[in-house]
């Protein structure tokens, strides 16, 4: 094992002005909170972020069971949002229009300073690319406003520049650099 820094940003949004009304894109569904999806926010967030650079900074992200307890811990939260936690489903046409789990969000709202925490968004690899993140985020950022908040923010791992290029065509700005300790296993 080897310590190491990774250089993390904190963004930021502005909710004074009502952010863009999502685009869902066609075949996907957007399913609003409720504690029988708890199970399905963990494995999709497993899912999403298992090879991914921050499964290095987290651990939590590289077992399915982590992200189970990283789920629950954040519905504990006091200021767990429902209305900024969706998940995204694909629904497969006939003949197997079952339920494809594959986005997740999730949003806190600190009531005092009314700033809206993004805690996790992801989507799983074979859906990438399609608007379902974007969505994801915009339907959170809708939640938000609606509560309250009058901004929200998020950390991204420095390197992982395709979602920050999201976050910044969505309004999202660098506020600040942050650095998280990790504990790498070597060869990771
Ligand atoms: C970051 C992440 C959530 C983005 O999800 P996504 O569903 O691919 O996001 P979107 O499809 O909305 O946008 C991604 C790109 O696809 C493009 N796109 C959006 N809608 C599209 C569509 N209908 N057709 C084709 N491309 C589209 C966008 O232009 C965007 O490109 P850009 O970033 O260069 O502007 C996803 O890559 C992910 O889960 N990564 C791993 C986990 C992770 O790192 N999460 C972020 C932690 S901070």
């Amino acid at each position: 094992m080897a310590w190491t820094y990774f250089k993390r940003y904190r963004m930021e949004i502005d909710l004074a002005e009502k952010p863009p009304e999502p685009v869902l894109p066609p075949s996907y569904l957007f399913l609003p909170w409720r504690e029988e999806l708890l199970e399905h926010h963990a494995r999709v967030k497993f899912q999403s972020f298992r090879n991914e650079i921050d499964a290095n900074v987290f651990a939590c992200f590289t077992h399915e069971d982590g992200c189970r307890r990283l789920m629950q811990a954040i519905r504990r939260k006091p200021g767990f949002l429902p209305q900024a936690t969706w998940l995204a489903a694909f629904q497969g046409k006939s003949p197997s229009p079952r339920l494809e789990y594959c986005g997740t969000i999730q949003g806190i709202l600190d009531q005092e300073t009314r700033l809206g925490a993004i805690q996790n968004v992801g989507v799983t690899p074979g859906h990438r690319s399609r608007g379902v993140g974007s969505a994801l985020l915009l339907l959170a950022l809708a939640g938000f406003r609606g509560a309250g908040a009058v901004r929200a923010f998020l950390e991204v791992t420095a390197e992982n520049e395709g979602a920050i290029q999201l976050y910044e065509r969505l309004g999202f700005t660098v506020v600040r650099t942050v650095y998280k300790v990790a504990d790498v296993p070597a060869g990771r």
